[in-house]
């Protein structure tokens, strides 16, 4: 086969893509095995980075201390974010369960140091977020070797992030990316949850595919109508 992926094979990366989900609620106490956790830390570490800068470092938690602590910066900050909402929306947003911090077996923190590879990254003179931009795709790499791997993995963002950085001890050059729970579940849903639970949907594609310039829609033509059969199938 040599540099080509089968059929067979691009079948499976698109099915891992479309079937991965931000897991909270399902999750299993089983232990992550090292050498399981090992290969999505690797995965993770063969993202693309600006310059290969590779800013990312990764923190694996599992002390209930440490989660203990993230809990409750969590639960303060949700309580400020409840507060965005009112009526029917407020009360639906109390419902959400937003994080997995005790429960899922294995916390991990991936974060980015800005001083990497000295202050001349190559491809980082222009836009200096690049290398933000470089640490979440480690995330993304990260969460989709777990669903390949039937790990579910839950980003948690509604944390105060100098609460956050004093907690894993966080030098100021180090910017706390991800915060992740990581572990085995019951099950997988099939569309994201916040869909499911009727916070918001999924956007039609077609919608946001743009021609030469943004707000220009896609001419009727082969592309619009390939998203768009695509989008019937759910594909
Ligand atoms: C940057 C980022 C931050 C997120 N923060 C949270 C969070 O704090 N709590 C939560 O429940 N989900 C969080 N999510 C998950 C999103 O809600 C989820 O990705 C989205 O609803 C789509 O669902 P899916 O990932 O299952 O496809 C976050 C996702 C991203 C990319």
């Amino acid at each position: 086969m040599g540099h080509h992926f089968s059929e067979r094979e691009r079948q499976i990366i698109y099915r891992v893509i479309r079937e991965r989900r931000d897991v909270r609620s399902q999750f299993l106490p089983d232990p992550i095995p090292s050498e399981v956790l090992a290969r999505l830390l690797r995965a993770a570490h063969h993202a693309p980075s600006v310059g290969f800068m590779q800013p990312w470092d990764f923190i694996v938690i599992d002390s209930l201390a440490i989660k203990q602590k993230m809990k409750a910066i969590f639960q303060k900050e949700n309580q400020k974010a409840a507060e965005n909402n009112s009526g029917e929306r407020n009360d639906l947003y109390r419902r959400l369960k937003l994080e997995g911090i005790i429960e899922s077996p294995i916390n991990l923190c991936i974060t980015c140091d800005r001083t990497r590879g000295g202050p001349h990254v190559l491809g980082r003179n222009s836009i200096l977020e690049m290398d933000l931009f470089s640490a979440c795709l480690a995330v993304q790499n990260l969460w989709l070797a777990g669903r390949a791997e039937n790990i579910g993995v839950g980003w948690v963002s509604i944390l105060d992030q100098d609460d956050l950085a004093r907690t894993l001890q966080l030098p100021p050059d180090v910017y706390p990316i991800a915060y992740l729970c990581l572990g085995y579940v019951d099950e997988f849903g099939s569309q994201p949850e916040l869909q499911t639970k009727g916070w918001r949907t999924r956007l039609p594609l077609h919608e946001l595919v743009h021609h030469n310039s943004l707000g220009t829609p896609l001419k009727e033509g082969v592309l619009k109508t390939a998203l768009q059969d695509q989008e019937s199938l759910n594909t």
